[in-house]
């Protein structure tokens, strides 16, 4: 976390904990890289400033202010969460897990998501970027997604802070632990991590420069 605090990247939903606002840049950054997301995610709030806008906005217009961001289901579920926020919960984004993770579009890993950046809820994130960490770190290349879930639920348990907890660990995922070009040396936790400078964290690297 104090790695976090000196090298995270200065994104606009790092800026605020409205539910609404972090809600709608989890489903963008579900499948579509942060430089993409940053221009169209400005643009959204400002063409739908509110839960309610979207409700009173057509299928239509969600779509077309989708573009450019692929995989256009997430836009149609987007929709429907705000109907069904307008109808269900008073236009009012739900606090409660098992509310956000009813929405649809809304899986467990953005549920965790939302409620930690906005309710400070011990519920971890899970995506690609975090379980590679996990799986580095703890050196269960092979491990089940129960198993990460089980050690994604004690480490934010300990942290103290689970909104940060979990923006630091999707950090560490895109920066020194990413998928191609691993960098150990820049690791905050490279002393802890069973995979630290090992083989098969080289050999990727030896992959992605053919
Ligand atoms: N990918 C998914 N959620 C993210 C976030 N909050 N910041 C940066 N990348 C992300």
């Amino acid at each position: 976390m104090a790695w976090y605090a000196r090298h995270a990247r200065d994104l606009p939903w790092r800026h605020t904990t409205d539910p609404y606002r972090i809600w709608i840049s989890e489903i963008m950054l579900q499948q579509t890289q942060v430089k993409t997301v940053l221009p169209r995610y400005l643009a959204w709030l400002d063409t739908f400033p509110t839960i309610e806008s979207l409700a009173a906005a057509s299928a239509d217009d969600l779509l077309k202010a989708w573009e450019g961001l692929g995989y256009y289901r997430r836009a149609r579920f987007i929709h429907q969460a705000a109907a069904t926020i307008m109808e269900g919960f008073e236009g009012r984004f739900p606090r409660d897990f098992d509310d956000i993770v009813s929405l649809p579009g809304i899986g467990r890993s953005t549920a965790g998501a939302i409620a930690s950046f906005c309710y400070g809820a011990s519920t971890p994130v899970l995506d690609g970027n975090v379980k590679r960490v996990l799986k580095r770190w703890h050196g269960q290349p092979d491990a089940s997604d129960k198993a990460l879930w089980l050690l994604a639920q004690q480490a934010i348990n300990i942290s103290g802070k689970p909104g940060i907890w979990n923006q630091a660990m999707m950090e560490l995922g895109a920066s020194a632990c990413s998928a191609k070009s691993p960098d150990c040396g820049a690791c905050p936790v490279n002393a802890f991590c069973a995979s630290a400078f090992q083989v098969e964290v080289s050999q990727e690297r030896r992959k992605a420069v053919p």
